[in-house]
């Protein structure tokens, strides 16, 4: 299986907190790992690093791979010519991730002419077509627009023109929370995955969306407290879900859909820790209907289910893994 994106062992810290621990990912070419987690579970954090893309304060350790070559090596400016080429990345904030003074198909032509060295005019027409090729009607004229100018999701589709325009091998696209409705997202979440397919892009995507997941996810990774407590194919996550907290997190998707815009995403009994609690045991035991005296004193290691290969696979770190395969056969 090649690999768009590979991330082992990643950590992140905040000062002294520590945000993301030892985190494992893995993005096949052409497929969408959905990363999942509750807010403040660390997943901008992961996503950001595995983009280099931290800010100043911040310091990661780990490996992130990019078509199989070492980016964590890298640095100033081999980093900036990298960026684009190997990782086309989505903020989670739209109008941040863009100039508000500079039209927007001046925006994507600066990425050729920095990258290609391609003179105004050709830069233009390269513009041009990759708004064309996220399902922009009449791009020429959208070109000329500046970005307070676009509705939220025109300006996310641009945002994604950007990040493909490079063709790059991964995207990391970090979902906006509340700014786009739950239709717009999922258009733009089949628009990506159709290109992504078309391009051999593979993609980590970070949503609140488990409708979306459902849909078009290929892999789901699922985030709690700056861990990954399960990781496998969307299929075995969301039938099987195998970690208690994924169960809980599921189980909110029905409540989600009937609620209002605004409200809490993930409701799940008690609070998640803060990072300056010093967690021993599963992270998640506090909050966890299945939790022993085992799961309070020692954290559990994933455990990889089923086979390496095929739809029934995966790694679950909790220690009633078996307990759970028992029961449910
Ligand atoms: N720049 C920063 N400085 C200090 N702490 C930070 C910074 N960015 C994130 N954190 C902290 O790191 C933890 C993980 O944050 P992160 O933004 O990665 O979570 P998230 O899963 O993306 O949340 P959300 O769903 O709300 O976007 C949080 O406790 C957050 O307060
Ligand atoms: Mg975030």
């Amino acid at each position: 299986m090649t690999l768009a994106l590979s991330v082992d062992g990643l950590s992140v810290w905040y000062g002294e907190e520590r945000a993301v621990h030892s985190v494992a990912l893995e993005v096949p070419v052409g497929k969408v790992l959905a990363l999942i987690g509750e807010t403040g579970s660390g997943k901008s954090s992961v996503a950001l690093a595995a983009a280099r893309l931290l800010p100043p304060r911040a310091r990661m350790e780990g490996r992130v791979l990019v078509a199989g070559e070492e980016m964590s090596a890298l640095s100033g400016a081999q980093l900036r010519r990298l960026r684009g080429e190997k990782v086309g990345f989505v903020t989670q904030d739209a109008l941040a991730g863009l100039n508000p003074v500079m039209r927007v198909g001046r925006q994507i032509a600066e990425v050729f002419q920095f990258h290609r060295n391609l003179n105004r005019r050709e830069s233009a027409a390269r513009a041009v077509e990759s708004i064309e090729q996220v399902r922009i009607p009449e791009p020429a004229a959208v070109a000329r627009l500046y970005p307070h100018q676009l509705s939220g999701g025109m300006r996310q589709r641009i945002m994604i023109a950007i990040a493909l325009a490079l063709r790059p091998p991964v995207v990391i696209a970090d979902e906006p929370t509340t700014a786009l409705d739950v239709s717009t997202q999922a258009d733009i979440l089949r628009l990506v995955r159709e290109l992504c397919a078309e391009l051999g892009t593979g993609i980590l995507w970070i949503t609140h969306d488990m409708g979306v997941v459902a849909e078009v996810a290929d892999l789901v990774a699922v985030m709690y407290a700056g861990r990954i407590v399960e990781h496998g194919h969307a299929a075995s996550v969301f039938d099987r879900q195998q970690h208690p907290y994924t169960r809980a997190l599921l189980r909110t998707l029905h409540d989600m859909r009937a609620g209002q815009p605004g409200d809490p995403l993930f409701q799940i009994e008690g609070q998640p820790p803060s990072l300056n609690t010093v967690i021993t045991g599963c992270p998640f035991h506090p909050r966890c209907p299945m939790a022993t005296s085992l799961c309070a004193t020692e954290e559990p290691v994933s455990q990889r289910f089923g086979g390496l290969e095929g739809t029934e696979s995966g790694l679950v770190a909790c220690h009633h893994l078996g307990d759970q395969a028992g029961a449910m056969t």
